[in-house]
């Protein structure tokens, strides 16, 4: 298997491009399918969730080609409208976010059977609100051997009031709604950058979505949707990523085709312990010459502090001077990369859902094992701070959501290669005098 081999102590310097979100481009691909007409998207990240992706739609009959390695044309035109239109296991288990085909399939044919997704390595991810939100639109929604089945006459506007802020279920939601009967309100909608993207993009297709990145979102149904052309948004957490590296390893890195009003939580909380961030119209520039300081994070919904990045701010806290402390409010078991700092050094206990964090002068290299995708790059930032060489076993979940990881942190200046043979390893040793 595939790992990342990484040699420690090289603080990143210089510039890095920043690919399209991840998680504006599951809603999106999905939403694809919603006109028989022509979708051009570009500036979609090469990455693993989103091939999946790509691979269930033309599963069920999408029509998918590649322009190039970021841009694709997808049409729903050659999706026979019949029963078989599932979404089976396969997919769901690679990626779950698939069963954003359900909001997608269920608003254009009344129809859709996905695999019920399982919970994944950072909590349960349950699906109640998505089904609750199908269902306020007059779906029946029945799960029948792990399979979700909703299915509708037709669907009517409705005010659903979302119990917990979720990402998911506001886009399912409103997808479904786009070509529902009438007005559908949202609220305690989600606020993600994602969220609009994923809105604008429904627009463009000629939906009538109002209120996207506020907690109340208005759609107006509409009959049927058109084609468009649509570039994808820059991805808030592979930047905020690249920050905490470039703050963990006393560097000095531009990270450019960013958005700096989607990374002013992260921003903010740099320059509470330490950093110097520069912010320019599309990129930010970040600079550690000095031991970061400690703080305290609580993980919240957009605006507040992403879940997605509190990995990656562990690491460097656990860097720090002084006692932090980060609370984890979304998902239930989001800390399991703890046992894997430990063996580099860290000293980071667990209680619940809160890590007290005992900031440590250095790590030492180690043997660790990636437990999910962010975890899996804070592990890598942890290694490139570290003394000596680290190994990371599992990268697979890493590069669900990272493109290029190692070419963009090689041109940085930081040690990192991409390994599967003893001769690779040997070689990295050599190379490296390790
Ligand atoms: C999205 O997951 C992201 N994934 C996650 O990013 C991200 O961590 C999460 O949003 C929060 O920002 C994609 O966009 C593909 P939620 P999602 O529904 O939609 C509970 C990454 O690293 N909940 O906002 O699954 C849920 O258990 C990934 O890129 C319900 O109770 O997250 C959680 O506690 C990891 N019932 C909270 O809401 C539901 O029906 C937020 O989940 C849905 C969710």
């Amino acid at each position: 298997m595939e790992q990342y081999m990484i040699k420690g102590g090289n603080p990143l310097v210089g510039e890095v491009v920043i690919g399209g979100a991840k998680n504006a481009a599951l809603g999106i691909l999905a939403a694809a399918v919603m006109t028989d007409k022509a979708c051009y998207i570009d500036n979609i990240p090469n990455v693993k969730d989103t091939r999946t992706l790509l691979q269930a739609i033309e599963g069920i009959g999408g029509l998918v080609e590649r322009q190039n390695t970021h841009r694709v044309m997808i049409s729903g035109s050659t999706i026979q409208n019949s029963e078989n239109l599932v979404i089976d296991d396969e997919f769901i288990r690679k990626i779950r976010a698939s069963y954003y085909l359900l909001g997608a399939l269920l608003g254009k044919y009344k129809r859709a059977q996905v695999a019920l997704p399982g919970g994944c390595n950072i909590g349960s991810r349950p699906i109640d609100q998505h089904i609750k939100g199908f269902e306020a639109l007059g779906a029946k929604v029945t799960i029948d051997h792990g399979m979700i089945i909703a299915e509708a006459e037709e669907l009517r506007g409705s005010h659903i009031y979302l119990d917990v802020v979720s990402v998911g279920a506001t886009i399912n939601i409103m997808m479904a709604a786009a070509l529902a009967e009438g007005k559908t309100i949202i609220e305690n909608a989600a606020k993600e950058p994602h969220i609009v993207d994923v809105a604008n993009f429904l627009n463009s297709m000629g939906a009538n979505i109002k209120g996207a990145g506020t907690d109340v979102i208005r759609i107006r149904g509409v009959k049927e949707l058109h084609g468009t052309d649509y570039s994808i948004i820059p991805d808030q957490i592979e930047a905020g990523t690249f920050m905490m590296a470039a703050a963990a390893t006393k560097g000095d890195v531009l990270i450019k085709n960013v958005i700096p009003k989607h990374l002013d939580s992260i921003s903010a909380k740099l320059v509470e312990i330490g950093a110097y961030v520069e912010e320019f119209d599309d990129a930010v520039r970040v600079i550690s010459k000095e031991r970061m300081k400690s703080t305290q994070i609580k993980t919240l919904p957009y605006p507040g502090f992403p879940t997605d990045m509190q990995p990656q701010m562990a690491v460097t806290l656990a860097l720090s001077e002084g006692t932090s402390i980060i609370s984890e409010s979304i998902f239930e078991n989001r800390f399991k990369y703890v046992d894997e700092l430990s063996r580099m050094g860290a000293k980071i206990k667990v209680e619940g859902n809160t890590a007290i964090i005992d900031g440590v002068e250095s790590f030492a290299g180690a043997n660790v094992v990636a437990p999910d995708l962010r975890a899996g790059a804070a592990l890598v930032i942890a290694g490139l701070c570290a003394s000596g060489v680290t190994l990371i076993d599992k990268i697979e979940y890493i590069q669900r959501g990272y493109e290029d990881f190692e070419g963009k942190v090689r041109a940085l200046g930081g040690i990192m290669e991409k390994v599967e043979t003893e001769q690779e390893i040997k070689k990295f040793k050599f190379q490296y005098a390790v």
